[in-house]
């Protein structure tokens, strides 16, 4: 079953949501990249907004400048999403962007190695069952109730930003294209310093103890949680119906066991596993 056209649109074969244009998405092929500009890319539900907030808190040292008083959206915009039209040539360098675009629709002046990317992927299984409970929080998404029809579109590609396996795949593909940093969620989760410590020699950012200590402290589920600026609950409210979810949901690593029934997990290695394989990754996602 095609996604319905109230939810998305597509764009050189890539679903996007309907809160951008294809004038905006076109554009941004030749939008001018910095060589201090910073792109964290991912798969939606992959960790986005986590990463979002440990690089703002690097950049920004834990938060000595009142960056804690802005929203995470404004200090690390949505590229393809830009629902507040922040004028992006007049941000203060360091820029830094979210996007889930994939590899060949982002500005090409990345592809000559101008710019850093972070990209960060996830247990698909926990993608999928985080992408579902999402659609039903996010009013611009469309909500399939039915776990088993999301799961065979999902499995199909036919999802806001398209088939998780194209994605991560397409990127690790072009590896040598692109300035780019991987991370995983599941090595974020395990040892959150250490994450922060590659994001900071990626950068050439160098931070005193206390402040790495302050920017792990910070960027923690349940100190996310607390804080309202860093978890997007400010989200419009014809965006997100607050009675039906949150953004920082569970956090944890294999939530997809209390959700998939063995029959849908099987379902899903059939599809997936034989193509995971072929990923120039080293998979440490428990998949059974
Ligand atoms: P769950 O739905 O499994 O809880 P994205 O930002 O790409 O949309 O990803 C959202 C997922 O990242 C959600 O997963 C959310 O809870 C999780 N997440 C956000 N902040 C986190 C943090 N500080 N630690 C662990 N997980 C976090």
């Amino acid at each position: 079953m095609e996604p319905s056209k109230e939810f998305v649109f597509k764009y050189k074969g890539f679903y996007f949501g309907v809160n951008t244009s294809v004038e905006h998405v076109a554009s941004l092929e030749n939008f001018e990249i910095k060589d201090s500009d910073i792109f964290i890319a991912t798969y939606p539900k992959s960790g986005t907004v986590w990463t979002q907030n440990i690089l703002s808190l690097i950049l920004h040292e834990g938060h000595r400048n009142g960056t804690e008083d802005m929203e995470l959206m404004d200090r690390i915009p949505w590229l393809e999403y830009n629902i507040k039209n922040i004028d992006f040539t007049s941000l203060p360098v360091p820029r830094a962007f979210a996007t889930h675009l994939p590899y060949y629709l982002l500005p090409r002046d990345l592809r000559n190695k101008k710019g850093r990317i972070i990209y960060v992927t996830r247990n698909p299984k926990d993608v999928l069952v985080s992408y579902y409970h999402f659609s039903k929080f996010i009013i611009t998404l469309e909500e399939v109730p039915d776990f088993n029809i999301f799961m065979e579109r999902f499995l199909a590609g036919k999802v806001l930003a398209s088939s998780w396996f194209d994605h991560v795949a397409g990127w690790y593909g072009h590896v040598e294209d692109f300035n780019i940093l991987f991370l995983t969620y599941e090595d974020m989760k395990k040892d959150l310093r250490s994450a922060v410590l590659k994001i900071c020699n990626f950068l050439g950012k160098k931070l005193s103890e206390e402040e790495i200590e302050s920017v792990v402290r910070q960027a923690t589920f349940e100190n996310m949680k607390k804080d309202p600026r860093a978890n997007y609950e400010n989200l419009p409210d014809d965006i997100a119906d607050k009675n039906k979810g949150r953004f920082l949901r569970k956090g944890t690593v294999g939530d997809w066991k209390n959700m998939m029934t063995v029959a849908q997990s099987e379902r899903f290695d059939e599809v997936l596993n034989e193509k995971i394989k072929t990923l120039p990754i080293k998979i440490t996602w428990d998949m059974n």
